[in-house]
């Protein structure tokens, strides 16, 4: 049996403290075969932001992969977020968007954010045909019978999570990886755990959200995924930060400097605003 922690949307900047205190303990106690991270380390991809996370992805000291999210793309400087997406996290470079390979098993990125998209909201999801090349030709290059899990920020169909991906080229590259015989794909970004299976042109594939371990919660407190496979089989179980009153954490709407409230039960939301039904937390 082999045991992996799947954890997604740190948002250092808006992290948890207590949910990644709570994480750190359990993978020193539990060491854990990799955390897989898939996206959104950061709020608005400062370099302190980075710095914060970077640090305590080292800490990890176990192998980690990372994934890119919308949040970890320069968000104030557009000349960077063209020319130099990844320059913040050069410090991690050689854990993102990295295939990790262990007897009888891979897990295998495919990558979800895009700089820019012919659409108004740049923070959906999209593959690429080339994203989806690259992860079908890196599948292709695996031994057979080999239990494949794919790690991706965004959902690529929707979930049932009262937030949404809306990834375009979605519904294809499901297929694709369907088609392949993938056991799983592993995203984060709507800040719920889920675990379905979706039917495709090209048969059934599981879909694997994880929870959120930011102050940015939605439905349910900070938690991430564990899995233990054995025989091509994954069993996955939420864990959940207990003791945590979901409510007085839940945030309606983000401040446009990032900053969480100061105190207790203080409007996030400028005074007046009137925050929004359904708040676009992704
Ligand atoms: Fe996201
Ligand atoms: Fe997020």
């Amino acid at each position: 049996m082999r045991k992996l922690f799947h954890i997604s949307d740190l948002h250092f900047g808006l992290e948890d403290r207590t949910a990644l205190g709570w994480f750190e303990d359990i993978v020193r106690r539990e060491r854990p075969a990799a955390v897989l991270i898939t996206g959104d380390l950061t709020m608005r991809a400062r370099s302190r932001e980075f710095t914060a996370a970077c640090d305590w992805i080292e800490a990890l000291d176990v192998p980690v992969t990372v994934e890119v999210g919308n949040h970890d793309l320069p968000y104030f400087n557009p000349l960077a977020r063209f020319f130099w997406p990844y320059a913040r996290i050069r410090r991690i470079e050689r854990l993102v968007e990295r295939e990790l390979d262990f007897p009888g098993l891979a897990v295998v990125p495919l990558k979800t954010t895009a700089r820019a998209q012919w659409r108004l909201d740049w923070s959906k999801g999209r593959v690429s045909r080339r994203a989806l090349s690259k992860t079908l030709a890196a599948i292709d290059a695996l031994p057979r019978g080999t239990t494949i899990l794919i790690t991706a920020h965004h959902p690529l169909v929707e979930a049932g999570t009262r937030g949404q991906a809306l990834t375009r080229g979605g519904e294809a590259a499901l297929a694709a990886l369907a088609a392949r015989g993938v056991a799983a794909v592993l995203t984060g970004h709507v800040h719920d755990a889920f675990d379905l299976m979706k039917q495709t042109p090209a048969g059934p594939i599981r879909m694997i959200g994880a929870g959120t371990l930011s102050q940015r919660i939605r439905s349910t407190p900070p938690s991430f995924n564990q899995l233990a496979i054995a025989g091509g089989v994954i069993d996955v179980r939420v864990r959940n930060l207990e003791a945590v009153s979901t409510p007085d954490m839940q945030i309606r709407a983000v401040p446009p400097d990032a900053l969480p409230p100061r105190s207790p039960g203080e409007p996030v939301a400028p005074i007046g605003a009137v925050p929004p039904a359904d708040p676009p937390v992704h």
